[in-house]
C-alpha cells in the first residue's frame, strides 16, 4: 500500500497565537511551541501579565493586551496580527462553583462571556488569517461529561465548547478544529477559586487513578499534539488523570 499521506503538518517556522497564553496552561503551550521553534504571540487582558509572560518566554514571543469580551478588539487583534498557523484558546476566569439556587442570572450569563462567546468570536475573526494546514484548539473541562453538584455553569460551558468544536471542524474544513478536555491542572487559576489551593489540589489528586493533579506542561503536550497531528479534527482529547473513570 502506498502510504504517502502526511500525518503531521510541516514545521518550517510556524506562528502560534495563544489567547490566554500569559498564565497556566496557555503559557505552557506558548513555551512548548516556542521551544519547538515556533514564533508565538500571547494575548490576555492584564498588561502586566502580558509583559511578564513575554519576558519569561524570551526572544521568540510577542505579547498583546486583549480582552476577549470585546468583539471589536478581537477583530482588530487578528487584523493586526496577520497570517498565522495555529490558534490556541485558553482564556478563562476562575470557576463559579455554586448550587443552581444560588446563581444569579447576571453571573450565569457573564460566565459564558470569556470561555464560550470569546472562543466562538476568536475563531470567527481568526479564520481569514489562518494559513493552509492550520488549526484552532479550544479548551474544555472534565465537567462536560462528569459534572458534580454545583458545576452547572462549568458543565454547560465545557459541553458548549465541545459542541462548537465539532460544528466548526465541519464548517471550517479543511482547517482543523479540536479541543482539550482538561481535568484538574495545577495552575494560578486555583489561587482565586478556592481558599487553600494546595490542599484542594492534593485532595483532588488523591481521588484520581494517577493520584495527583496534572501539570501545565502535561496539558501543553496535549495541545501540541492536536496542533501538529494533521489527521486530528473534531477531536476532544481528554487529559484528566483518569477523572472520568474515578
Ligand atoms: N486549571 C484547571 O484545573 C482547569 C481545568 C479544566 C479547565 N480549565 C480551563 O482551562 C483554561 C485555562 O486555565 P488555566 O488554569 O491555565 O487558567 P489561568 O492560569 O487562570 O489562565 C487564564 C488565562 O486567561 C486569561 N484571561 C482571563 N480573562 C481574559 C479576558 N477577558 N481576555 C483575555 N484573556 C483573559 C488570563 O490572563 P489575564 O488575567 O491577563 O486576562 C490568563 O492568561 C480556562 O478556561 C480554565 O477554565 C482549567
Amino acid at each position: 500500500m502506498n502510504d504517502n499521506t502526511p500525518h503531521t503538518t510541516q514545521h518550517t517556522t510556524q506562528r502560534v497565537i495563544v489567547i490566554g497564553g500569559t498564565s497556566g496552561v496557555g503559557f505552557a503551550v506558548a513555551r512548548a511551541a516556542a521551544d519547538r521553534g515556533s514564533d508565538v504571540v500571547v494575548a490576555s487582558s492584564n498588561p502586566e501579565r502580558v509583559d511578564r509572560a513575554v519576558q519569561r518566554l524570551g526572544g521568540r514571543a510577542e505579547g498583546v493586551t486583549l480582552d476577549v469580551a470585546d468583539d471589536t478588539a478581537l477583530a482588530a487583534f487578528f487584523s493586526r496580527i496577520g497570517e498565522f498557523d495555529h490558534l490556541v484558546y485558553t482564556a478563562g476566569e476562575p470557576l463559579v462553583l455554586k448550587p443552581l439556587a444560588d446563581l444569579t442570572g447576571a453571573e450565569a450569563r457573564t460566565f459564558f462571556e470569556r470561555r464560550f462567546w470569546g472562543a466562538l468570536l476568536a475563531a470567527k475573526h481568526a479564520t481569514p488569517h489562518l494559513r493552509s494546514g492550520g488549526s484552532i484548539t479550544f479548551t474544555s473541562g472534565a465537567f462536560a461529561t462528569r459534572p458534580a453538584p454545583g458545576t452547572s455553569l462549568g458543565a454547560g460551558i465545557t459541553a458548549a465548547v465541545e459542541g462548537l468544536t465539532r460544528a466548526l471542524a465541519v464548517e471550517l474544513a479543511p482547517l482543523r478544529v479540536n479541543a482539550v478536555r482538561l481535568g484538574a491542572i495545577h495552575t494560578e487559576l486555583w489561587d482565586s477559586t478556592v481558599p487553600d489551593p494546595e490542599a484542594f489540589l492534593r485532595a483532588q489528586g488523591s481521588a484520581l487513578p494517577v493520584q495527583r493533579v496534572g501539570t501545565p506542561d502535561e496539558a501543553a503536550a496535549a495541545y501540541l499534539h492536536l496542533l501538529h497531528n494533521g489527521y486530528a479534527t473534531g477531536t476532544v482529547l481528554t487529559l484528566d488523570g483518569g477523572a472520568s473513570l474515578a
